[in-house]
């Protein structure tokens, strides 16, 4: 087993670090006070070759992998999560249609958008009101009109939705058919599309969340992505590879916890030494390290699963899970350790200890990820053999 990177893997890794050392960190608390979209430094992500990555070759993108992804993820979420979402956030909203569309149709909706001097967006428009862990419950409609589909509905909480100029949205096409009712569509910005309510949040302030409404939204029918009913199976296929790049920035958080806590622990002296020779200090950084660690390879893992074409729905959900954990457990320890100067917001650990909640709770909440992970385990189960053959209340355990 070899977990060391391609060169140009490393390269792009190491990119990726630099632009984060640069861009990055030192602006991100500055920024964060503007509670907006950090423009300025997407536009040099962009220009830097660190966005859109997955996008195919034909299609006027690298074709790079998930796993090339969750490298840049990790690097500048552990300058800023809320800046690397923003960043992130069109591998999410252009995810459904590498999935499901034709290369004629991301050549029409998704290469103008990637391939000029200016970034722009797409947002991923699934979450509503009334649907947001039960992602099947959407109530925003589709109906065909002659060669039109009319979209009527309200999106919520959608990153990047007041930059985007093409939504990825999830709209039943059949609701009696409940999540074999939903369809995905490509619905570029018009009069018909607006924002509504603009979130103000505890953290990730760097990135945007918004309402979007679609008021008799026409679009062409060749807008649908794959056929009419393939729209749960499209976004539950797209955060399965997604969830990676989460962890990833979740990583990049945990990582950044251990750094600037070991780095306090070195400095500031109490009883006549520095407070990290204190085994109370020393163990909690080690369990931080290791979390951080840990959170890289399930991450890694997931992402490279995807990219050999297996289902990592599993792999994915643990990933997610146990990074934005360890990512929310090491900051809140970074700013256990810096005590005073963790709790003041000049100082780096309690922007981290905000920023981290919010991996606990987008692209599916870390129990809807136990739930996938747990369904996934009990799945597997059923074809298992431990080898100790018992019965339990009188049946024999099934093996196959
Ligand atoms: N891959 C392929 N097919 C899948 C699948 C997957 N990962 N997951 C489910 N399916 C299929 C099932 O096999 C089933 O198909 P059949 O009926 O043919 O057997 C069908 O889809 C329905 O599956 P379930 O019965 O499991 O569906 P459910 O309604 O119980 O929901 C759920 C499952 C996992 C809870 C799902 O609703 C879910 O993931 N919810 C969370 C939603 C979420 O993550 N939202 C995040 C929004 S994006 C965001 O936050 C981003 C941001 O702004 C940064």
């Amino acid at each position: 087993m070899d977990f060391s990177l391609s060169e140009k893997e490393q390269k792009l890794w190491e990119r990726a670090k630099a632009f984060t050392h640069e861009h990055i960190t030192p602006r991100a608390h500055e920024l964060e006070k503007r509670n907006e979209f950090p423009k300025e430094v997407v536009q040099k992500a962009f220009e830097a070759g660190l966005m859109n990555l997955h996008i195919p070759t034909e299609a006027g993108g690298p074709g790079l992998s998930l796993l090339s992804e969750t490298f840049v993820s990790e690097a500048t979420g552990y300058g800023c999560a809320g800046i690397a979402t923003s960043i992130m956030c069109n591998n999410l909203a252009f995810a459904p249609l590498v999935i499901g569309a034709t290369i004629e149709q991301l050549k029409t909706y998704v290469e103008p958008l990637i391939t000029g001097k200016e970034p722009k967006f797409g947002a991923f428009c699934l979450t509503e009101r009334g649907a947001g862990s039960d992602a099947g419950a959407v109530a925003t409609r589709a109906e065909r009109d002659g060669d039109e589909y009319v979209v009527n509905g309200v999106k919520c909480y959608i990153t990047n939705a007041p930059q985007a100029s093409l939504y990825t949205v999830f709209a039943s096409t059949q609701p009696e058919l409940k999540t074999k009712g939903l369809s995905c569509f490509m619905v570029p910005k018009s009069k018909a599309t607006k924002i509504g309510h603009i979130e103000n949040k505890m953290g990730q302030k760097n990135s945007v969340q918004s309402e979007v409404i679609f008021e008799d939204a026409r679009i062409p029918k060749d807008c649908l992505v794959g056929k009419e009913g393939d729209g749960f199976k499209i976004a539950m296929t797209t955060l399965d590879k997604t969830r990676a790049g989460i962890a990833a920035i979740a990583t990049g958080v945990a990582q950044r916890a251990v750094d600037e806590a070991a780095k306090f622990a070195n400095i500031r002296h109490q009883f006549d030494q520095p407070i990290g020779r204190f085994q109370g200090i020393s163990f909690m950084l080690a369990d931080m390290g290791a979390r951080a660690a840990a959170a890289r390879q399930l991450t890694r893992y997931a992402a490279w699963m995807a990219d050999q074409g297996m289902r990592n729905s599993k792999d994915s959900a643990y990933a997610k899970f146990f990074a934005a954990d360890a990512a929310m457990q090491n900051a809140m320890d970074a700013v256990q350790i810096m005590g005073g100067y963790g709790y003041i917001t000049e100082y780096p650990a309690e922007k981290l200890m905000r920023d981290a909640k919010l991996l606990q709770i987008y692209e599916g909440t870390n129990q809807i990820q136990r739930v996938v992970a747990g369904s996934a385990i009990l799945k597997e189960s059923a074809n298992l053999d431990t080898g100790f053959h018992v019965k339990y209340d009188g049946r024999d355990a099934p093996v196959m």
